[in-house]
């Protein structure tokens, strides 16, 4: 029988915390921690309450409640999906064994590893998200970003429970580091680029929660295959909350660019930031950066580790249980792209070697929807211009693109080619600037600032004009 969340816990859990004194310990030890972390790196903006949902159950059926909750309040747990009890390791050497539901020994550095990983992701973004709240544009939008922020402080908490449970004191050590390093730091940033990155502006934010939140999914998709039992079961439950978080970055940059197109449509001009608009050109560029910072999370395509980890059983594929091979992979092959004597090739690489890659072509394909569907709106509008992916080498630190100058469009540039038209495909510090003048909170009920068009409808059946959020009194005007 799956055990129910029990809320009059200090911590809410449905993994029977109550049960193992020691462990409800230290983590009641670790909790007035994370709250001091999250009064002084969560968000700025002071608010009295917000419109937020909280889990109630993990299973198919109604798992959320919503309601209006200070956010200091909001009821961190810990919750993992059900446990299935026969359940096997679907791939890898350990194929057809039960799952672990102890860290097997000859893995556990390798498991502690990937978990501190994705556990410093977690706090980073709500570090990077932290200002935002000051320049909202409207209540909806701001409730989004709280309900992204508390969930991602939600997901810390799935993954210091995992560290403490089951990786001893140097678990405790790791789960109190998650706290000390900080995003952007210079003595001891976040371990992971994308989340060092400042959060200038709400346009960002949006392709933030679009293009990197969604390598969160790619990656907890991988863990979720994971032969560790409790891993798994974590972030089974994390990626129905992160489903959540892509919906803001789909709707938010489709919103923008329903803004963009509107005012372009009826001016007959691109030059629409005169009328409060953001320029399609900027929509691009941002675009273009998010990705390839986003890609170079994904790890280099040739990667030994990678191979491991999957012969090991520790981490699988996207879908692995969906497709259709040997799920062990010894011998098989794919293409790969290389940068040769100055232009694009593909040579072949053993598969097991190129799992980063495997998943990095997943994630491109999911992420060609969304441009997709705003693309759709340019249509609607009449407009002749379209969005793109830029090319998966563009502006790339890390793997087979790296100190290479690969333009959007894939073509191999050389230096001076490069420094002469990059600012024509990344953000320049005005097109940052055109953006934060347009950054204006709008914090009326139902009213939202010019650049960006209302949603279709509200969160949880509420109106568009419901009281999202409550501002605290200093946090007004
Ligand atoms: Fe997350
Ligand atoms: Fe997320």
């Amino acid at each position: 029988m799956p055990v129910p969340i029990d809320y009059s816990e200090r911590i809410p859990n449905n993994v029977g915390l109550a049960g193992d004194r020691r462990l409800q310990r230290a983590l009641e030890g670790w909790q007035p921690r994370f709250l001091d972390w999250w009064r002084d790196l969560g968000p700025a903006l002071p608010t009295k309450d917000v419109y937020l949902r909280t889990a109630i159950a993990v299973g198919r059926d109604g798992w959320a409640h919503f309601a209006h909750v200070p956010m200091e309040q909001y009821r961190w747990g810990i919750f993992l999906a059900e446990r299935d009890p026969r359940r096997v390791i679907g791939f890898g050497k350990h194929k057809g064994e039960p799952a672990w539901q102890e860290v097997p020994g000859e893995h556990r550095a390798v498991l502690q590893r990937l978990i501190v990983i994705q556990g410093d992701t977690e706090p980073a973004s709500v570090e990077q998200q932290r200002v935002l709240g000051r320049t909202a544009p409207s209540l909806y939008d701001l409730r989004n970003l709280f309900q992204v922020n508390v969930e991602e402080g939600r997901h810390l908490w799935a993954m210091v429970y995992l560290l403490h449970a089951f990786f001893g004191r140097e678990g405790r050590e790791e789960a109190d580091q998650l706290l000390l390093r900080h995003s952007g730091d210079h003595d001891s940033p976040r371990i992971l680029g994308a989340f060092n990155e400042a959060t200038t502006d709400w346009l960002q934010f949006f392709m933030f929660t679009y293009f990197t939140d969604r390598d969160g999914k790619y990656q907890l998709g991988t863990l979720k295959e994971s032969g560790f039992d409790p891993l798994a079961r974590t972030c089974e439950f994390m990626l129905k909350e992160e489903a959540h978080h892509m919906f803001v970055g789909t709707t938010g940059v489709q919103r923008v660019v329903e803004r963009t197109a509107e005012q372009m449509a009826a001016h007959d001009t691109e030059d629409v930031l005169r009328y409060g608009a953001i320029p399609l050109p900027i929509i691009q560029r941002y675009l273009n950066f998010q990705l390839s910072v986003s890609l170079d999370l994904f790890g280099s395509e040739q990667s030994t580790n990678a191979g491991t980890y999957f012969s090991a059983g520790v981490k699988g594929r996207w879908q692995e249980t969906r497709r259709d091979d040997d799920h062990v992979l010894i011998g098989a092959e794919r293409l790969m792209t290389v940068v040769e004597d100055g232009r694009l090739t593909t040579r072949p690489v053993p598969l097991l070697n190129a799992l980063n890659l495997d998943l990095r072509d997943e994630y491109i394909a999911d992420c060609a929807r969304g441009v997709k569907r705003w693309n759709q709106v340019l249509a609607e509008a009449g407009l002749p211009q379209r969005l793109s992916l830029p090319h998966e080498g563009f502006h790339r630190k890390v793997g087979a693109y790296a100190g290479h100058h690969i333009s959007p469009h894939g073509e191999v540039l050389d230096a001076a080619t490069w420094e002469a038209r990059s600012k024509d495909w990344l953000p320049t510090p005005e097109d940052r600037a055109a953006v934060a003048s347009l950054m204006q909170p709008e914090y009326e009920p139902g009213r939202f600032a010019a650049w960006i068009a209302p949603p279709r409808t509200g969160i949880n059946d509420q109106p568009i004009e419901f009281d999202y959020v409550h501002l605290a009194e200093e946090g007004i005007g």
